[in-house]
């Protein structure tokens, strides 16, 4: 039987596997793996690498963020910026307004997504209250309804959760089959040093670095694995951007805990001196956890190359940087604390990882597959049908050319912002055609056609990686 679309002459990764074989896609759904496929159209992808469509799991779109203060991305923009980058599908985070239920929130966020995607998107929830109504109806119900992880802090007022509060909502994790989350930085440390650099008058945005160091990231994520420990869950550890927390996750594994950890591009490439930039440009480098020392990347580098990293996510956090609502907020450049914390980074975070991983020989294409999509899919509930090039799967694929070698640049890119951290940082190896359930939303950098992504009802994790 003929297809709808057939891609020939790529060479086709997966997390298990690399070979050279025509695709064929039917209905939106990888049908055969083989040759000499038949299809009414044909994509010849000679030269070319075809990868899972990349899955993003970690994103922030249209994020309350204060007052005053507005996320660059909608889910216009973000998405459309997403499948420019290779990605097929993202996970923002669904933040209940002042006053919202987490139900409200729920069906508010999504009502925003609605028809407006260019990537397939499903949520995970945030869970900033421990009342009985919303540990003990609404988070069981969204867990059921396919909502299966959500995500606590450790840090930021209004955010941060006690050790009591996480190990509350860690209990309704278990009982519901669902995966934590968990931002590790200790919130009344932060607060101790912020307090100590206002008074000595060390106020621009690399003291914002400053008040988030190493220890303050490592002790949490001991004490997140502890609680999960106590409480008897797996977890996932997010955005890590160091050695100590690190080893604190291989040493929780090493006592027999299912903990899994993310990083991102960010503690790869950039420090904390770019926090020190000439003026304000250093609020463009504001994000927690804070870039670290160069010397922290080899450590970050060992984890993705061995295993302590299951996930590598943007953490695409995009706030403008010419603007009042966004990173020059009001007050933001009489004090650090007032800078909105996240930079943009959905469209960047595979070809940074391509380049600086699998082009420089860090990395295999099957690791690359398994950090960028495969364990994504797992982790939140998404595997078989996304994260893989395997019959019945989606057609959730990238197109990559390893040839091109070019600057990331801000006039290139599709987000919301109006920077990037990456600015001229060079990259070789760059997604070239997006395709998501067989249609193409992504060709030569352009974004293509009508927004077709959807919402994703998601399983509960797959937590035997
Ligand atoms: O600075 C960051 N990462 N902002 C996003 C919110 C978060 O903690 O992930
Ligand atoms: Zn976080
Ligand atoms: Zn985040």
């Amino acid at each position: 039987m003929t297809h709808d679309t057939v891609i020939t002459g790529a060479r086709v990764v997966t997390a298990s596997g690399a070979t050279q074989c025509d695709i064929g896609i039917r209905s939106g759904q990888i049908a055969t793996l083989g040759s000499e496929l038949e299809g009414h159209e044909v994509i010849d992808a000679s030269g070319l690498i075809a990868l899972p469509g990349g899955i993003d799991s970690h994103v922030h779109i249209s994020q309350p963020s204060g007052p005053g203060i507005e996320m660059a991305d909608d889910f216009t923009t973000g998405t459309r910026s997403a499948a420019c980058g290779g990605n097929t599908t993202i996970l923002p985070f669904c933040l209940p307004e002042e006053g919202q239920t987490l139900r409200e929130a729920v069906t508010a966020y999504r009502a925003k997504a609605e028809g407006k995607c260019m990537t397939d998107v499903s949520f995970h929830l945030i869970v900033k209250e421990t009342d009985p109504v919303t540990l003990g109806q609404d988070l069981p119900a969204l867990i059921q309804a396919g909502y299966t992880s959500f995500k606590v802090f450790m840090t930021y007022a209004g955010l941060a959760l006690s050790d009591r509060q996480i190990l509350d909502v860690m209990a309704v994790a278990k009982e519901q089959n669902a995966m934590v989350m968990i931002h590790a930085e200790n919130e009344d440390a932060i607060e101790f040093l912020r307090d100590q650099a206002e008074r000595a008058g060390e106020t621009g945005p690399y003291h914002h670095a400053t008040t988030r160091p190493v220890p303050v990231e490592r002790e949490a994520t001991h004490r997140a694995i502890s609680l999960a420990e106590i409480a008897g869950v797996p977890l996932t550890i997010v955005h890590v951007s160091n050695g100590e927390a690190t080893e604190e996750i291989v040493r929780g594994r090493q006592r027999g805990m299912t903990v899994f950890a993310e990083t991102c591009p960010q503690y790869i490439t950039l420090t904390a001196q770019d926090l020190d930039r000439d003026g304000f440009e250093g609020a463009k480098y504001v994000c927690s956890p804070p870039p670290r020392s160069s010397d922290e990347w080899p450590k970050i580098w060992a984890g993705i190359e061995q295993g302590a990293f299951d996930l590598f996510s943007s953490d695409h956090c995009p706030f403008r940087f010419n603007d009042p609502a966004g990173k020059d907020a009001a007050g933001a450049r009489n004090t650090f604390r007032n800078i909105p914390n996240g930079i943009p980074g959905v469209e960047t975070r595979l070809p940074i990882l391509f380049s600086e991983g699998v082009m420089k020989g860090r990395i295999s294409l099957e690791r690359f597959a398994a950090i960028t999509a495969t364990n994504h899919a797992r982790l939140y509930g998404l595997f078989p049908r996304k994260g893989a090039i395997m019959v019945g799967a989606d057609a959730d694929i990238a197109l990559w050319d390893p040839c091109i070698t070019k600057l990331i640049q801000q006039a290139d890119l599709h987000h919301g912002s109006d920077y990037t951290p990456w600015e001229g940082f060079e990259v070789t190896g760059w997604p070239v055609r997006t395709i998501l359930r067989g249609e193409t939303v992504m060709k030569d950098g352009m974004p293509i056609g009508a927004p077709i992504g959807t919402h994703l009802e998601r399983e509960a994790p797959d937590v035997l990686l």
